[in-house]
């Protein structure tokens, strides 16, 4: 069961007050009886709602957060591999959720799964700077400078990273690093890390904004985002 007016305000055409307004002028009706109270609480899914006359579509907005598995890709469909969206529960997989970003088929961790495209559009768009950050493996140590190099911007092809921040975590042979980026180009991280000359052996993304990877999540599973976990996606982490 959910308030009226928050309902009325899911689908972004109006504001949770002008909800509030229309319900109190009289053009709200559930189940062909006028709605007198914007906190009144309804079932969206069985109880038919009509705003103006005319029948109101809810459209639901769901966040999942998934631990992405290596082999999987991330898009909506695909005609020949298994999908992200292969590994959401029956019940939410025609509700229009389609990945919010792009992790390569080997690359696992946090990945986020929404049908907001305007949330999500704010969360991907370069100007907006979200930071990931991703655990990396390598196959052979890193030169001295790396953190230095990191924090000024790696030069790679076609562009100069943004300042990122490395953090080594092991050193040994195959060292074991943090990396925070605040963009997401193609292959970004491998590409960082090979322009030092180190190949990415596993890479893990851990983090999106202040929002972390539950480590409850088991490979491959995926559950619902609370309304605080949306939020510290877009809040930076400290
Ligand atoms: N950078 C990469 O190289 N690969 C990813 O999947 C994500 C970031």
């Amino acid at each position: 069961m959910e308030r009226i007016d928050k309902i009325l305000s899911s689908g972004g055409t109006m504001s949770r007050k002008e909800a509030g307004l229309a319900v109190r002028k009289g053009r709200v009706m559930v189940n062909g009886a006028l709605v007198r109270s914007a906190s009144e609480k309804i079932n969206p899914d069985t109880d038919q709602i009509m705003l103006d006359g005319a029948p109101f579509l809810y459209h639901k907005v769901l966040w999942l957060m998934l631990n992405k598995p290596a082999g999987v890709l991330s898009a909506a469909r695909d005609p020949k591999q298994k999908t992200v969206l292969d590994l959401v529960p029956e019940e939410l997989r025609r509700k229009g959720l389609f990945p919010a970003g792009r992790l390569d088929k080997d690359t696992t961790g946090l990945l986020i799964l929404t049908n907001d495209g305007e949330a999500a559009h704010h969360m991907l768009a370069p100007k907006s700077h979200v930071t990931k950050r991703y655990r990396a493996r390598l196959d052979a140590p890193l030169p001295s400078d790396a953190k230095e190099r990191f924090a000024k911007g790696i030069v790679l092809s076609d562009f100069t990273t943004l300042p990122s921040k490395l953090k080594i975590l092991e050193e040994e042979n195959q060292p074991l690093c943090e990396v925070e980026i605040h963009e997401g180009k193609f292959h970004q991280i491998k590409r960082m890390f090979l322009a030092l000359g180190c190949t990415v052996i596993q890479l893990s993304r851990i983090a999106i904004g202040s929002l972390e990877l539950d480590p409850l999540l088991k490979s491959g599973e995926c559950r619902q985002m609370t309304e605080e976990e949306v939020g510290l996606v877009f809040r930076e982490p400290k």
